[in-house]
């Protein structure tokens, strides 16, 4: 039998080239060889939007979009929303008692989040709510829920596995053994860099190149990433390993391309003008077969309720069973 994948993203914005040579690259290649169920976190995406829950609901329905676009199949994949599911609820209430309020304080990621929410709005402590610092806990329930064996995570999400791990064990010593110990499936893909230079492409670094970016979009973006800065004229030799050009060209172009674009760049026989206007046309190339498939789903919504619809009875299905055993281990089977 197939072990079971439990992951999740907050629906809060569209997914950009990061996501795609990231999470998007290990979902693709996991979905024939594991029972994978994707849940698209609206429920954690209020922990922090709690006053924006317009944004959350339309970004529902992008990133499944997103995700169908970039070719995860809904025939092997198990898209549900985490407000349909509401044992996920129910057993978030049950572990808040396996966890003290201090040990969330520690944990790594809560802290890191708290840290930028500081920086972003000048928040004290004061203003960080009880549902945010419980959402590890939530996700602990994501997890557990579904019986997830397998966790696909980036490194930022450790802590939160560590932590679901911890209640489990928890659980399993106090009321006998009922839960599954989830492991992590750390993605062996590098974080993509920003045509900005920075180490990560994301929102909140405003350097990000989105899925859904038309030809215009991508050639400001282009235009403006950071090339070697001791290149001043066009036919000054440079160093295409410092430059954000060839990192993409890297990305979306083929071997061929990129051996000629580093050779002449290092020779000083190419612009970085004209090497930003070939780097234009391949990632317009690299986007449309994603933008091709997106535009069949936006122009069927139906079909994307469909996709939900299915996989949130799938995942209810799972969770009924669950939920049932909890209870009888906490003796509220009643
Ligand atoms: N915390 C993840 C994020 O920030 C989303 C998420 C929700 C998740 N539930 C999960 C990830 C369960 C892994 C497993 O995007």
């Amino acid at each position: 039998m197939k072990q079971t994948v439990l992951t999740g993203l907050r629906p809060t914005g569209n997914l950009h080239l990061g996501h795609y040579f990231g999470a998007g690259q290990t979902w693709r290649n996991i979905q024939d060889n594991y029972d994978f169920y994707l849940e698209i976190a609206d429920v954690q995406a209020l922990t922090d939007n709690f006053d924006n829950p317009e944004k959350v609901r339309h970004n529902v329905y992008e990133i499944t979009k997103d995700l169908l676009a970039i070719g995860l199949d809904p025939e092997k994949v198990h898209f549900f929303i985490q407000s349909k599911i509401p044992q996920i609820a129910e057993l978030t209430v049950f572990y808040s008692n396996l966890v003290t309020v201090s040990r969330l304080q520690r944990n790594p990621t809560v802290k890191t989040e708290i840290a930028q929410k500081k920086e972003l709005f000048g928040n004290d402590g004061e203003s960080i709510t009880y549902g945010f610092l419980g959402y590890p806990v939530s996700q602990a329930a994501d997890i557990t829920c579904f019986d997830g064996e397998v966790v696909p995570v980036g490194d930022d999400q450790l802590p939160l596995l560590e932590q679901c791990r911890e209640i489990v064990r928890k659980f399993n010593s106090i009321y006998g053994e009922t839960l599954i110990e989830p492991q992590q499936l750390l993605s062996n893909t590098p974080r993509i860099k920003g045509l900005d230079g920075n180490d990560k492409m994301g929102k909140s670094l405003g350097n990000a190149i989105y899925l859904v970016d038309d030809y215009e979009t991508i050639q400001k973006k282009v235009m403006g990433a950071v090339t070697d800065p001791n290149k001043i004229k066009k036919d000054d030799p440079a160093n295409p390993d410092v430059c954000m050009v060839y990192y993409y060209h890297k990305l979306v172009n083929n071997e061929e391309n990129n051996n000629k674009i580093c050779e002449e760049c290092k020779k000083g026989a190419r612009g970085c003008v004209q090497c930003k206007r070939e780097l234009i046309e391949a990632l317009n190339n690299f986007l449309e077969p994603i933008r091709e498939k997106r535009k069949f789903y936006e122009e069927h919504p139906e079909e994307v309720e469909k996709v939900l619809e299915k996989g949130t009875n799938e995942a209810l299905a799972k969770a009924e069973v669950t939920v049932k055993k909890v209870k009888q281990a906490l003796k509220i089977d009643y």
